[in-house]
């Protein structure tokens, strides 16, 4: 008998800006037809209400505070070309979504390196009470100065970053357990609201934090949000090993995927958990057309409206490495910088083919190296489907090239063509975020 297949995750990728990793989408004819109004907040209500039809695990923001100079030392490319900036924080915006929705998983990116553990872990087990136990957290580290320099601090070196998330992640889990979860009594006769001794102080003194505890929030319905991690480096990955329900990951060369996969998964195995604890969500970028021929030229339409120089400046901004100071012609890979050297692990085609600075910024500014999927409904599905039986596993975050639009459609025509090949779940079996990311059979 053949093995069974396994559900495919998906989460929608956002930001609450102009543009997300197509650096096109706020200028794309058809963006620009349907009226976009990136700050409208209905606009999300309503993608929340899209996806939650769809039946997706989560709606998911990336976030960033700052706009970046890195790029020739200046912020005008930046601004002018709308790289990932303006950004509005996305939080207030999950409660907003939540409002309107019951089943769906909201997640958001939230900084380690700017505030306490126990403002992070108040703010994110409210979230998780208001959602019922639909909040995700992506713990970033920060990776630009000038999101640093924002907060009055100078960019601590990669290493340092992640010993602190280690600890702060610590932290919050104590804040979180720090009401049992049957603390709360309500016993009016007797007149106790909550049992004082299942509320305890959690007296944390660490090498960064100190934290007495408890926390002032009630124990919420997951324990605290899902973890979510987005970061490749190997202090990145043993992070995610350790605490993530889920990871945004972008891979677009099926044999880096495939080793990144295996590796994550028996990093997960190495940390006592289940490797099915941690599910992979690769980024990708879908271009549905209603032929081949019709798709193919969308994608041309879309890459062809991707300034250069934003480019440039979204991943000068992205590596925090002025590429100014390279020439466009020399070949990435040559580069003995490590940041340099990752950012080219990511672009090298399956074929091995090595890219220029030029033809790495021009790919980062259409996706910053999100695979495009392109073709009909029929074979985007098919190349989901082919992508995730090579590598394993679980599934993708999705990036749209126009908004609103390009969501609607892949709801509309990729999720029931993944659904009739029994690849993706045609009901939530549970209620929270976790719930969904550990579904692996489809109803
Ligand atoms: C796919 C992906 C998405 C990321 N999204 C964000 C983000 O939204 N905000 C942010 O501050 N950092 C983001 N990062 C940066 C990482 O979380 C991390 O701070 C940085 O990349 C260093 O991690 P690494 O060295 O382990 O890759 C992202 C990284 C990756 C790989």
């Amino acid at each position: 008998m053949p093995a069974r297949k396994s559900l495919i995750h998906l989460a929608q990728f956002l930001c609450h800006g102009p543009t997300y990793h197509s650096l096109a989408m706020w200028r794309h004819p058809r963006t620009a037809a349907a009226g976009y109004d990136w700050a409208r907040p209905e606009l999300y209500q309503h993608i929340a209400r899209v996806c939650e039809r769809g039946k997706l695990d989560m709606v998911f923001f990336a976030d960033l505070n700052y706009i970046s100079d890195t790029y020739r030392g200046t912020m005008d490319p930046a601004i002018r070309h709308a790289t990932q900036a303006p950004e509005h924080d996305p939080i207030p915006l999950l409660s907003f979504m939540a409002a309107v929705t019951s089943r769906i998983g909201l997640g958001a990116t939230f900084s380690i390196s700017h505030a306490h553990p126990f403002y992070a872990a108040r703010l994110w087990a409210t979230i998780d009470h208001l959602t019922r136990g639909r909040a995700a957290w992506n713990v970033v580290t920060t990776l630009n100065h000038n999101q640093s320099a924002n907060h009055g601090e100078e960019l601590r070196p990669a290493d340092e970053r992640y010993e602190r998330a280690h600890e702060f992640i610590e932290v919050c889990r104590k804040l979180w357990a720090s009401w049992a979860p049957d603390a709360v009594v309500m016993d009016r006769e007797a007149g106790v609201f909550a049992d004082p001794a299942k509320v305890h102080r959690i007296e944390h003194a660490g090498r960064f934090y100190r934290c007495r505890g408890p926390l002032n929030v009630t124990r919420s319905p997951q324990h605290g949000p899902a973890i979510l991690q987005a970061g490749t480096s190997p202090k990145g990955r043993t992070f995610a090993a350790r605490y993530a329900d889920a990871i945004f990951a972008i891979q677009p060369n099926l044999a880096g995927a495939r080793a990144y996969y295996e590796d994550i998964k028996s990093g997960t195995a190495s940390e006592g958990r289940e490797p099915e604890a941690c599910k992979i969500l690769f980024g990708i970028q879908p271009i549905l057309g209603e032929t081949e021929a019709h798709a193919r030229e969308k994608q041309e339409e879309h890459n062809a409206l991707v300034p250069l120089e934003g480019g440039m400046a979204i991943l000068s901004g992205h590596l925090d490495f002025d590429l100014s100071k390279l020439s466009p012609d020399e070949l990435m890979a040559l580069r003995t910088e490590p940041e340099l050297q990752r950012m080219q692990t990511r672009y090298r085609t399956l074929t091995g083919e090595l890219l220029t600075v030029r033809e790495v910024a021009r790919r980062h500014g259409q996706s910053v190296g999100l695979l495009q999927m392109v073709g009909t409904a029929t074979q985007v599905a098919d190349q989901m489907e082919a992508y995730v039986d090579e590598v394993g596993g679980d599934g993708f975050m999705l990036s749209p090239i126009y908004t609103p639009g390009a969501i609607e459609e892949f709801v509309d025509l990729v999720v029931p063509e993944l659904q009739r090949r029994g690849r993706f779940r045609c009901e939530y079996t549970g209620t929270t975020q976790r719930d969904h990311l550990m579904q692996d059979d489809v109803p």
